[in-house]
């Protein structure tokens, strides 16, 4: 933690007669600012000696030294509150900054450890949807937190890109194309035959046997099947791709359902060995009955290969490729069951890293309203809401700022990043309204809010003209507004630690907004370029840079940029 707590905690511990373990885990913030900077409640304390929580307090207060860190020390009702020597806390928490500079957050603590994280992997016979924008935003953030504390990571996109949608889509190009229409403006076309198909599949339960027929010549290899799967493929990727462009998120590995498709027998084989794999009504599968769940199947009764065949192809690759120490799958909530039977599967088997896999699952979001503009028929394509974003950002800022230059490149920045953090910022696994007014909100608790801080910051900076330094005595700051800054700038290191072990980037991005709401109170409440001593205010500036910086690894832990100017 930090030297503060870390007297806190000896102290308190000796006091009390507790371990130190219990006590850190005890301490807490006040509720309020005036009554110090850490509390620690009694009331534990108070049930094991069977004494009242307030003389407890009183006693501890009592017993506790000020010292050079500690500042005060008093009882409050069932509280003991402490008080840090101010100066002492902010220039500690900016000689931190100083030292570790864009690296400050990371003690290293994932060296030598590996993620592999599977995210986006979007279905490819079908549009690329929010769901799949939603889990590119929150993988590609959890892969850039887990790689800023030192874990070797490993983006996988695993593209469905084969099973039974690939049927139904082939089936209905078969019925339906106009081959013409499809060569002129793929996607769409498909998007749309794919879509006809279920929806006359609801009149014509006929139709799936010609879905299952095509998937079966597909897994054959049959020479037309598998060069119209080709083309589908191709069209569907480059799709992604656009996007993937569009959001700057890269993966390490793509390799896609239909890589593991020939793979059956490697799945099976272990299986068979232990035992676990059963005949039934002509498939194979893994019996989960005991653990409350459908079986996990390995092959169906046609012999086709399924999800769950392949996903356990693909985990077997990874582990032997990479030896993970945690195995991430980023999708939404529907698929939770899926990845249960998954890994009991792999326990069952026995293999000694089924405890590293887990999944990330997140909430649906929905638009509110019927403000996405589509250009290409009555589906919400990703990339229109993305155009949109940028669209849309660009009037607020020809409104806000005429004269901003590079007015194009900015409004692209803000929007793009604006989408990103609505997908982030609230708990995973929740749901998520989208809404372009609360989005794109400057004021509001939204990614332009700490984008326009930053570039505030930045501003700030500039017009000070001269080189931040770092060495300048600190020991002028003191005051309210300042001890919040660093008290926010001294939690970064223990949030990041936790939006890793939760996977959780959502506390990343809260973390944010609180940095840069007190920073901007800061700014507004205190003179920090004229208007006060010059030794104050060179140590004002340094703590206007330590936020600078923060703000700029947060924005890019979160896969947002950090626009200078806006
Ligand atoms: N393609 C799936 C979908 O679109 C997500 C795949 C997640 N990854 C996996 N290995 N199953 O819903």
């Amino acid at each position: 933690m930090n030297p503060f707590v870390d007297e806190i905690v000896e102290k308190t511990a000796a006091a009390a007669a507790l371990d130190k373990t219990t006590v850190r885990e005890l301490l807490s913030v006040p509720p309020r600012e005036e009554m110090g900077d850490y509390a620690l409640p009694c009331f534990t304390l108070a049930k094991q000696l069977r004494k009242n929580p307030a003389a407890i307090a009183a006693e501890l207060a009592g017993k506790i030294a000020t010292g050079e860190q500690i500042e005060r020390v008093e009882a409050a009702g069932p509280y003991v509150n402490f008080s840090l020597n101010r100066p002492r806390f902010i220039a500690y928490v900016l000689r931190q900054l100083a030292e570790k500079g864009g690296n400050y957050g990371s003690l290293n603590q994932g060296e030598g450890k590996t993620l592999t994280i599977d995210f986006s992997s979007p279905n490819l016979a079908k549009p690329f949807t929010i769901a799949h924008l939603r889990s590119t935003a929150i993988g590609h953030a959890i892969y850039r937190i887990h790689a800023f504390l030192g874990w070797r990571c490993i983006g996988i996109n695993h593209p469905g890109d084969w099973g039974a949608n690939f049927g139904q889509l082939l089936a209905a190009y078969r019925r339906w194309a106009d081959v013409e229409k499809v060569e002129a403006n793929p996607v769409p076309e498909l998007v749309a035959l794919y879509t006809r198909f279920n929806e006359e599949l609801e009149e014509n339960p006929a139709l799936q046997d010609e879905a299952r027929e095509c998937l079966r010549q597909l897994e054959a290899g049959d020479g037309e099947t598998r060069a119209l799967w080709a083309f589908f493929v191709e069209e569907g990727r480059k799709e992604a791709q656009r996007i993937y462009d569009i959001l700057d998120v890269h993966f390490d590995l793509t390799m896609g359902e239909s890589e593991f498709a020939n793979k059956l027998e490697e799945v099976v084989e272990p299986f068979a060995e232990k035992g676990l794999a059963v005949a039934s009504e002509g498939a194979l599968i893994v019996d989960l009955d005991e653990w409350d769940m459908a079986p996990c199947m390995l092959r169906t009764s046609r012999g086709t290969t399924t999800y769950h065949s392949r996903d356990l192809a693909a985990l077997f690759y990874r582990y032997d490729t990479y030896q993970f120490d945690k195995m991430l799958y980023v999708t939404d909530v529907s698929q939770t069951l899926h990845f249960r039977q998954l890994f009991k599967a792999v326990e069952l088997l026995g293999v000694g890293w089924s405890d590293c896999c887990a999944h990330a699952p997140f909430g649906l979001m929905s638009f509110k309203g019927e403000k996405i503009s589509t250009r290409r028929g009555n589906m919400v394509f990703l990339e229109d809401v993305l155009d949109q974003a940028v669209e849309l950002t660009g009037a607020i800022i020809e409104e806000k700022n005429p004269d901003l230059g590079d007015k194009e490149s900015i409004a692209r920045q803000v929007g793009i990043s604006a989408v990103i953090f609505a997908d982030l910022d609230s708990r995973r696994t929740r749901d998520v309204v989208f809404e372009w007014d609360e989005v794109l909100n400057f004021d509001g608790e939204t990614g332009p809010y700490i984008q326009y801080t930053h570039a505030r910051f930045c501003s700030i900076l500039r017009r000070y003209g001269e080189r931040v330094d770092f060495e300048v005595d600190l020991g002028g700051l003191g005051e309210d507004a300042e001890m919040r800054v660093a008290r926010q700038l001294a939690r970064f290191p223990a949030c990041l630690e936790q939006a890793c072990s939760e996977n959780e980037p959502s506390l990343v991005a809260t973390f944010l907004i609180e940095l840069a709401t007190v920073a901007n109170k800061f700014y507004n409440e205190l003179p920090v370029l004229s208007g006060a001593d010059q030794g104050v205010i060179k140590a004002r500036v340094v703590l206007v840079e330590s936020v600078r910086i923060v703000l700029r690894t947060g924005l890019s832990l979160l896969g947002m940029k950090a626009p200078e100017e806006m």
